[in-house]
């Protein structure tokens, strides 16, 4: 602790200094024989309290203490006035300007070291909240850092997530797309025979054509080629050949067209303009999809129920609730899945218009959620998903793509036993 006294009275100075050395005060002194001498030193060296005479030549102790509380470096060092008992105007000034308490003059030991101990200890004080302030400032610096690693881990976290939900239903895609790839394959197969068959016949009718066309050849001849003609209509059943052309043409055509779906589903699905993707959609087409992808998970485990109503088209980002709608239907199949039931479950999923929000049902009915932990579902990593199964991600990606990238409401409502209903809410209006 450094302590600067300023008087123009060397006694005084003197005075003062032992008596600090006598009451063993735990502190550096310095003396200052003028104002001007108290600045240089303030500017050359790091103070802690001053004691200042307010009466000095030159620059006296108030123009001394106005610039102390002028300057940045040091304006809020605790500042004891050296006064005498006729210094009262004097004194009420330097109060004005900043002094922080004052000392008699004549100096009196015991009140002299009573007041500098006080000052000591509010700097002390000081010097202690300002440590502590430091190193509030050091660990809030540390957790904004950690923060932001927090949030990029997040952010690797939902990317996986998000390609474990893919890895996942690859093998349920890979499923659906094999049921009319498998159709369109046969009909094709199908298709290829008849076609060599009407080729075979198409032969023989040129065959004909050239006998009619010959005048050597007697008429008996071309009876017969007729009568080949009528032999190979029949065999090769080129009349059922015909009309069964036209239904394999159309059914190949639909198992493409479902095969397209799939692959655009997918495809909305895996699109790296995460963020970016916003734009007008209409959730029955996202719904339509999730469950395209969802199918092969619910296969004889869920019945699904649609009840989708016509709705405006809402400003969204596609990719995102599409993942949302995947979280929550999965959960659903996941949860009907877990109790092991003999007949199938249900799932039933609505939409419709409620004021200005576009609303989205899914309910299951389902083992439901304990209101013990009803509470925490939507935090990170909660599951209760067997190590390994569940990531626990699911919900808190859903909860932020609704409530803070869409200003939506996600809400949950549940009866142990009975099942389970989450309601999606997407505002109608425009995000800007
Ligand atoms: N429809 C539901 N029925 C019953 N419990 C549910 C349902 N949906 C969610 N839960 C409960 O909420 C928990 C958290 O769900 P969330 O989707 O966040 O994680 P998860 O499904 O366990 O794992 P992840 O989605 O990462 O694979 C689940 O473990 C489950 O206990
Ligand atoms: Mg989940």
């Amino acid at each position: 602790m450094n302590i600067l006294i300023v008087d123009d009275t060397k006694f005084n100075l003197k005075y003062a200094k032992n008596i600090l050395i006598e009451n063993k005060i735990d502190c550096n002194i310095i003396l200052a024989n003028s104002g001007k001498e108290a600045l240089a030193i303030l500017d050359s060296e790091e103070i802690d309290i001053v004691i200042l005479d307010i009466v000095m030549p030159e620059i006296d102790g108030i123009e001394v203490l106005k610039n102390i509380r002028k300057n940045t470096k040091y304006f809020n060092i605790p500042v004891i006035m050296f006064t005498s008992l006729t210094d009262k105007q004097a004194l009420k000034k330097s109060f004005e300007h900043g002094a922080t308490d004052f000392i008699n003059k004549p100096i009196e030991p015991i009140e002299f070291i009573s007041r500098i101990k006080a000052a000591i200890r509010i700097k002390k004080y000081e010097m202690h909240l300002t440590q502590t302030l430091n190193t509030i400032k050091n660990q809030n610096e540390e957790l904004l850092a950690l923060n932001k690693k927090l949030q990029e881990t997040q952010y690797y976290l939902i990317q996986k997530e998000k390609l474990v939900a893919i890895g996942q239903l690859a093998a349920g895609v890979a499923h659906e797309i094999n049921n009319p790839i498998g159709y369109v394959s046969s009909n094709t197969e199908t298709l290829s025979k008849y076609i060599h068959k009407i080729k075979t016949a198409i032969d023989k009718y040129k065959e004909l054509l050239h006998c009619l066309n010959d005048t050597n050849i007697q008429s008996e001849e071309i009876q017969n080629k007729i009568q080949e003609l009528y032999a190979l209509r029949n065999n090769l059943h080129l009349d059922f050949i015909m009309s069964d052309i036209d239904s394999l043409i159309n059914d190949s055509f639909k198992g493409i067209e479902k095969i397209t779906k799939i692959v655009q589903s997918l495809r909305n699905f895996a699109r790296h303009d995460l963020e970016t993707d916003f734009n007008y959609y209409n959730l029955n087409d996202l719904v339509e999809e999730t469950l395209l992808l969802i199918k092969n998970e619910a296969r004889y485990i869920v019945h699904i129920e649609k009840k989708l109503n016509d709705l405006p088209l809402i400003f969204c980002n596609r990719t995102q609730i599409g993942q949302v709608l995947l979280n929550i239907m999965m959960n659903a199949v996941q949860a009907i899945k877990s109790q092991k039931r003999e007949e199938e479950g249900l799932m039933e999923i609505s939409t419709f218009v409620s004021e200005n929000y576009i609303v989205c049902e899914i309910s299951d009915d389902g083992p439901g959620i304990d209101k013990n932990i009803i509470d925490k579902i939507f935090n990170p990593f909660f599951t209760t998903k067997e190590v390994g199964t569940g990531t626990g991600l699911g919900l808190s990606i859903s909860y932020d793509i609704v409530v803070n990238k869409h200003a939506g409401e996600l809400l949950v409502n549940s009866e142990l036993g009975q099942g389970t209903t989450f309601t999606i809410k997407l505002p109608i209006k425009a995000i800007s």
